[in-house]
């Protein structure tokens, strides 16, 4: 079928229904809801069998849904309806929640249901749950929706429904005299990532992020007590949370930025729990099982800061230290990387200077990982990994993808980057020059498997989150096991054989030489690409790369089979 995704922005959601409608077949085009006009412009060029919502902010014309079939993605169960239903849910404490794809009718989300799942629950923050529970469940629920309509026999039927409002900043503000830890955590978590909640520290507001229980730390309710790398702690009426981001909209970087930051003289004197200890804001984790040793790193939102990029380093050579065999880089929950962190480069006073630095300390980094002679080494993808983080993963010797998540192998996006993590090194020499020109000029979202079929990553496993790291661990058992010395030699011989050929520092000069041009060159595109990214600025377009419908190159092609098959 000739699927229309209509979407506010190409959201974790849209970009899995993409790459997993693309996968099963369906000729796939992207559209943003910019206007009624462009919309219509849209329908009339791509003719679609059916147009998908996954991700919208408003409700679709009554002339598009009136004529097209039009499927909505709503992420509540059936019956539910409204604009903040993640949200209610984690407010709520509900036990279960789900996905219904119900059609565009006059009432919202209140249109004959044509499929829905559901999953348990989890405390996490919204924009967790929905890069994954959701998300999983709507790629089900699609699947179904769109075998429905293919299928032409089923007539779906109207639900019973009860419409929420949306969630206002009143209904989760903090009371820091009564919430205890699990309601604070619960009102932060309905509200991150957007738009967090709002609060006041010394009569200044400010938005609340990215929070964790902190075991064993207690004060006034409401003080701030401790801070911990980027995080300041609060005290709640029975222990206290950390709050690992913050975001001042008075201020002159209006932005998510690490708490120890925006608080910088609230904080200045706070006493200093280490990050690793157990309950101070812990982003990187070791831990060892036999011959293997696991490197944790839950960046928020996969931001590679330098500051981050040395202390992981710093970790990495301690692990590289022990007397293990194999050494799997576990990434976080939700990201593994999305590369550097744009949101810290945009509040440098120098965005060049402290880009060039973020560079190369993940440069340091993804180095150190491909000069390991004492390791085999393993990139575990539980989570998306965007830009520099997917290049980074595959400096790696083997890359293992969780099924589902998302990779974003490409730079351009990003004003036209060059991008660096040794890519010109360690792309053609996994997937082979033709497939690495393939990958980085798509600059389009990529699927497990085709990252696998390419050569981006080695091995994909399941998607269920537990079978996921027990399969890691079996496999990283498995190469630690009996063949692991003339594996390691293997691998050091063509690593010396490579430098021979080229020494990596070669490819690093290489590669920066052009990073240096993106970042203190005559063209800006990466300074306006980083400052609207951060900004959050509504794209006033849609790309051709996702409009495929608008990709004039496509149509010529397509018109010339169509007169191809007529003849
Ligand atoms: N630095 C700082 N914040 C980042 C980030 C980065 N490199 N990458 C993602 N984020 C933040 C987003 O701003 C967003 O913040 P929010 O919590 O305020 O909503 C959050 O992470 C999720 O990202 P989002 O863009 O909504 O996720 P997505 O799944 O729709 O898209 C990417 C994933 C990777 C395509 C997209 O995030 C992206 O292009 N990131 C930038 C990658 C990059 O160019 N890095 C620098 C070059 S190495």
């Amino acid at each position: 079928m000739r699927v229309l995704l209509l979407v506010h922005g190409f959201n974790s959601l849209s970009q899995r229904l993409f790459v997993e409608l693309d996968a099963a077949g369906h000729d796939v085009s992207i559209e943003f809801d910019i206007n009624d006009d462009v919309l219509s412009e849209a329908v009339g060029l791509f003719k679609p069998d059916v147009i998908v919502a996954p991700f919208l902010k408003r409700a679709i014309p009554e002339t598009v849904w009136r004529n097209h079939l039009c499927l909505i993605v709503h992420p509540g169960p059936v019956g539910d309806r409204g604009p903040s239903s993640v949200d209610w849910a984690i407010l709520d404490d509900a036990d279960t929640w789900g996905v219904t794809v119900l059609q565009a009718e006059a009432e919202m989300d209140a249109g004959p249901v044509w499929a829905s799942a559901t999953f348990p629950m989890h405390h996490a923050a919204k924009s967790s749950i929905y890069r994954n529970e959701v998300t999983d469940a709507a790629s089900c629920a699609v699947a179904e929706a769109l075998e429905r309509v293919q299928s032409g026999t089923s007539v779906p039927a109207h639900a019973e429904g009860i419409a929420r409002a949306a969630v206002k900043q009143a209904d989760r503000a903090i009371d820091w005299t009564s919430d205890d830890t699990q309601a604070v955590l619960r009102k932060i978590r309905s509200a991150d990532g957007v738009p967090g909640v709002k609060d006041s520290v010394g009569g200044r507001a400010i938005y609340l992020h990215d929070a964790r229980a902190a075991d064993g730390l207690s004060g006034e309710p409401g003080a701030l007590i401790a801070k911990s790398g980027p995080a300041v702690c609060r005290a709640t009426i029975d222990g206290a949370v950390w709050i690992g981001h913050l975001r001042d909209p008075e201020c002159a970087t209006p932005f998510k930025l690490p708490a120890v930051r925006v608080l910088a003289d609230e904080s200045a004197d706070l006493p200093e729990v280490p990050m690793d200890r157990e309950n101070g804001y812990q982003e990187i984790r070791y831990e060892e099982d036999g011959d293997v040793g696991y490197l944790h790193f839950d960046f928020y939102n996969g931001a590679m800061s330098t500051a981050r990029c040395r202390r992981l380093l710093a970790a990495y050579e301690k692990a590289c230290a022990r007397s293990t065999k194999v050494i799997a880089l576990m990434g976080g929950l939700d990201f593994w990387s999305n590369g550097m962190d744009l949101n810290d480069l945009e509040a440098a006073s120098s965005a060049a200077d402290a880009s060039w630095e973020n560079i190369n300390a993940i440069d340091d980094l993804a180095e150190a990982i491909i000069r390991t002679d004492s390791h085999v080494t393993i990139a575990a993808l539980q989570g998306n990994a965007g830009a520099g983080g997917v290049f980074l993963a595959r400096a790696a010797d083997r890359v293992w993808l969780r099924d589902g998540i998302v990779l974003n192998p490409h730079y351009k996006d990003m004003g036209n980057l060059y991008g660096s993590e040794f890519w010109t090194y360690s792309l053609p020499k996994h997937a082979g020059p033709e497939n690495a020109r393939r990958i980085t000029e798509a600059r389009l979202p990529m699927s497990v498997h085709e990252a696998a079929e390419l050569g981006l990553a080695n091995s994909v496993f399941s998607g269920e989150r537990s079978a996921f790291l027990r399969e890691v661990a079996a496999q990283a058992d498995a190469l630690a096991g009996d063949g692991f010395r003339e594996m390691l030699a293997e691998k050091n011989a063509a690593r010396a054989d490579d430098e021979a050929a080229k020494p990596l520092t070669a490819y690093r000069d290489d590669e920066l030489s052009r990073m240096r041009r993106n970042f203190f060159g005559f063209d800006p595109s990466y300074h306006v690409a980083r400052y609207n990214f951060v900004h959050k600025i509504i794209k006033s377009r849609t790309p051709v790369t996702l409009a495929r419908h608008r990709d004039r190159r496509r149509s010529v092609i397509a018109k010339g089979e169509q007169m191809r098959d007529a003849s």
